[in-house]
């Protein structure tokens, strides 16, 4: 059992752990939890690559964490910028230790679509689907580890789950069904990948950080901060990169695969997050949409 909880702060879930000649790559390097989740790992000793949408602004994120920290530019919208990413890293390592899909984007208010996709589902499962599994091989050369952020508001996907004949919204948008669309797809992602590495040997988990205040709510209107109404605890952005860092270095839960986490421990995730038939399928399908686009 686990001793930390929601309280905890990613410095404190790696006291005492060294990652030196570990590699770590997170992506969303630049702001929130991700730059946070990217902050402790070097400071426990890890190499870390983190990507942001250019290559100026991870220089500058990377500037702050640490001289040994190399930016990435990896715009997830462009499979061509991910493509292109993933060789520059592979060019540069040939393990991943800890490998954090953590940019995201939430709920902007009218539908915007790339490349015939909903931007969400786009942004947030396509193009982790394409840097993860191209970088897979890495992380299996290292046993390593892969986490895929998710959110709690998972729960709030469509109700069949993940609505394969309107991925491009034109059948109807809602932002926030959309953003937990793709916060499913997060954890059915997870499941399905952890289930074609547990023979050799990588933990794949998904979680979901805490509600924190970062950028990730500036499309946010007024009604919607309302309607939070006052019950929802917050965390602080040490807190929010807690359970990321967690799953990333602690000896506990080294062999712990295929699960969703919150606050440092596992938790239930949706019966829908739980279906191994809708994991496989969104797989089939985002295989098919990646290949397409990469063709
Ligand atoms: N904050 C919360 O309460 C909360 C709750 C549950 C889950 N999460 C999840 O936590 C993760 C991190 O969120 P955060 O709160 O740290 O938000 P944040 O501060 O807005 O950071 C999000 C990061 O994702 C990057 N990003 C967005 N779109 C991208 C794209 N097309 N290509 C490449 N990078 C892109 C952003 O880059 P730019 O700065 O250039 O846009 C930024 O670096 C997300 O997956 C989010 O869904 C957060």
């Amino acid at each position: 059992m686990t001793q930390f909880d929601k309280h905890s702060t990613a410095e404190e879930v790696t006291e005492g752990i060294n990652l030196e000649g570990q590699i770590a790559v997170v992506s969303g390097v630049n702001s929130g939890i991700g730059h946070e989740t990217a902050r402790v790992l070097s400071l426990r000793g890890a190499k870390v690559f983190g990507t942001a949408r250019t290559l100026e602004k991870a220089a500058e994120s990377c500037r702050e964490i640490s001289d040994q920290a190399v930016p990435i530019a990896c715009e997830l919208t462009d499979l061509n910028s991910i493509a292109s990413a993933v060789n520059t890293i592979k060019s540069q390592v040939h393990k991943i230790d800890m490998l954090v899909a953590n940019a995201g984007i939430m709920a902007p208010a009218k539908l915007e679509t790339v490349d015939g996709l909903e931007k969400q589902f786009a942004t947030n499962h396509i193009g982790h689907f394409l840097f993860v599994t191209a970088l897979q091989d890495l992380v299996v050369s290292a046993r390593g580890r892969i986490m895929i952020v998710s959110s709690g508001l998972h729960r709030q996907a469509p109700v069949e789950g993940i609505q394969f004949d309107n991925l491009d919204g034109s059948k109807g948008y809602n932002k926030w069904w959309a953003y937990g669309q793709s916060k499913l797809a997060n954890i059915l992602f997870a499941k399905e990948l952890a289930r074609k590495l547990k023979d050799v040997g990588v933990a794949v988990n998904a979680l979901h950080p805490g509600v924190i205040m970062t950028k990730l709510s500036r499309h946010m209107t007024a009604e919607d901060r309302s309607s939070m109404g006052g019950s929802v605890e917050f965390k602080t952005v040490p807190q929010g990169a807690a359970t990321s860092c967690y799953l990333a270095t602690n000896p506990g839960v080294q062999d712990v695969t295929c699960k969703y986490f919150a606050d440092c421990r596992e938790e239930e995730p949706s019966q829908l997050a739980q279906s191994a038939s809708l994991a496989k399928q969104l797989w089939e399908r985002s295989e098919q949409i990646v290949s397409a686009a990469l063709s």
